[in-house]
């Protein structure tokens, strides 16, 4: 953690935050514990290792498919079905109007991919993120530090960490809203632990993780700190997440998207942002179609020809690649807009390769301009259409 230091960032203490004790992870990094894996295909979650879920996951991305999967060993059945719920809040958008052609004209050139950058440096020069290592923790602790210091002068603004059973928490950074929609909440998230998939739960393992997820991580901080640095005032309430625990069955996102789900929690969109540096398929935005929101993902594709001016194609992914799929899962609209084609993809990730010297940031930028777009218009009360 002391390279982050050393680029120039000032670490907030965080002492009011509950962070997880580090005694479980003295027994061991966890890949031989045997856990409830739902591998998504249909088939009922079964008993296993990571080991063997890993062992899973990698066949299938050898075959050209994203396979991952989801390890609910701490996950109760969700309560009721949460359809009525959803269709309570859940946002008309076919044909929605955009309103913040305006704002976004002005705050658009304020985002700097020189900042994405630096971010992704002081990330992945940490040994690792590794969900169950004292590394992993310090991460989490450094973008809560960056949230705040971002946020200084906006005293409405929260910082929390998230708490799990295991030692990294989550990140949550909270805009809140103002007005009759303030119940409601936009998300944009991506995970902030890497892995390195030949160290098999070893807590000092190499993994810097730089485009996987580092970028993510980055760009949802230059998006929180364009909107903090512009003032910008949302009717619904923003949430600016990194998730622990996704590379070992998206343990993180879990927790959080059941919790919201059983707090009733109106969550009407999810940007999930995950791998943005690669550009394997050339400059292009590639969205993922496969357990995320039709039309959130079509309204999306709308802000790319409206605001970004990047071309964007559509894979799919497999099932839960990442995150989003926690959110689908748990009933909420999300949206996955990824660095490349899956044949093209960073194939460097979850080793010590996945470094920042492979990386685009110029590429990078089509995603930092497109949560801005997508946090700023989704926020607004579009009015009657
Ligand atoms: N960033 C990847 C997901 C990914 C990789 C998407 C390549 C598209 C192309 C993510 O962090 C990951 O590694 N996911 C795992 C599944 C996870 C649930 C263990 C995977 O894809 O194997
Ligand atoms: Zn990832």
């Amino acid at each position: 953690m002391h390279r982050l230091i050393v680029i120039g960032f000032s670490f907030i203490s965080l002492t009011a935050l509950a962070v997880p004790s580090l005694t479980t992870a003295q027994k061991g990094g966890g890949m031989d514990e045997r856990r409830l894996i739902d591998r998504g295909d249909g088939t009922p979650p079964r008993w296993m290792t990571l080991k063997e879920a890993f062992r899973f996951s990698k066949e299938a991305h050898e075959k050209g498919r994203c396979a991952g999967f989801m390890d609910v060993t701490d996950q109760k059945p969700l309560k009721a079905p949460v359809s009525p719920l959803v269709e309570s809040f859940r946002l008309r958008l076919d044909g929605r109007p955009l309103t913040q052609k305006g704002y976004l004209e002005g705050a658009l050139p304020l985002l700097d991919p020189a900042r994405v950058q630096e971010t992704v440096k002081g990330l992945s020069g940490n040994r690792n993120r590794y969900y169950r290592s004292q590394y992993g923790v310090e991460s989490a602790k450094w973008i809560a530090s960056r949230f705040k210091a971002l946020s200084a002068s906006r005293p409405e603004v929260k910082v929390e960490l998230f708490s799990h059973s295991f030692e990294q928490p989550s990140v949550i950074a909270t805009i809140p809203g103002q007005g009759p929609h303030r119940n409601e909440v936009v998300v944009i998230g991506g995970h902030e632990d890497s892995i390195n998939q030949s160290a098999w739960g070893s807590r000092d393992m190499v993994a810097p993780g730089a485009d996987d997820n580092a970028t993510g991580v980055a760009t949802v901080l230059e998006v929180f700190r364009v909107m903090i640095q512009t003032g910008f005032k949302p009717d619904r309430t923003l949430m600016f997440m990194t998730y622990a625990g996704e590379e070992v069955g998206l343990l993180g996102s879990q927790d959080i998207a059941n919790r919201f789900r059983n707090e009733k929690k109106a969550v009407v969109a999810v940007m999930q942002l995950d791998m943005t540096g690669f550009p394997g398929a050339g400059d292009q935005v590639v969205f993922m179609t496969d357990y995320v929101s039709p039309e959130l993902t079509r309204f999306t594709q709308g802000l790319m020809d409206a605001y970004v001016k990047v071309r964007w194609s559509t894979d799919q992914c497999g099932y839960a690649c990442s995150d989003h799929a926690s959110w689908t899962k748990a009933g909420f609209p999300s949206v996955m807009p990824f660095e490349a084609t899956m044949s093209t993809d960073n194939k460097d990730i979850h080793t010590t390769r996945d470094l920042i010297s492979k990386l685009d940031f110029n590429h990078g930028q089509a995603f930092v301009r497109l949560g801005l777009s997508f946090m700023a218009e989704l926020s607004v009360d579009a009015g009657a259409f």
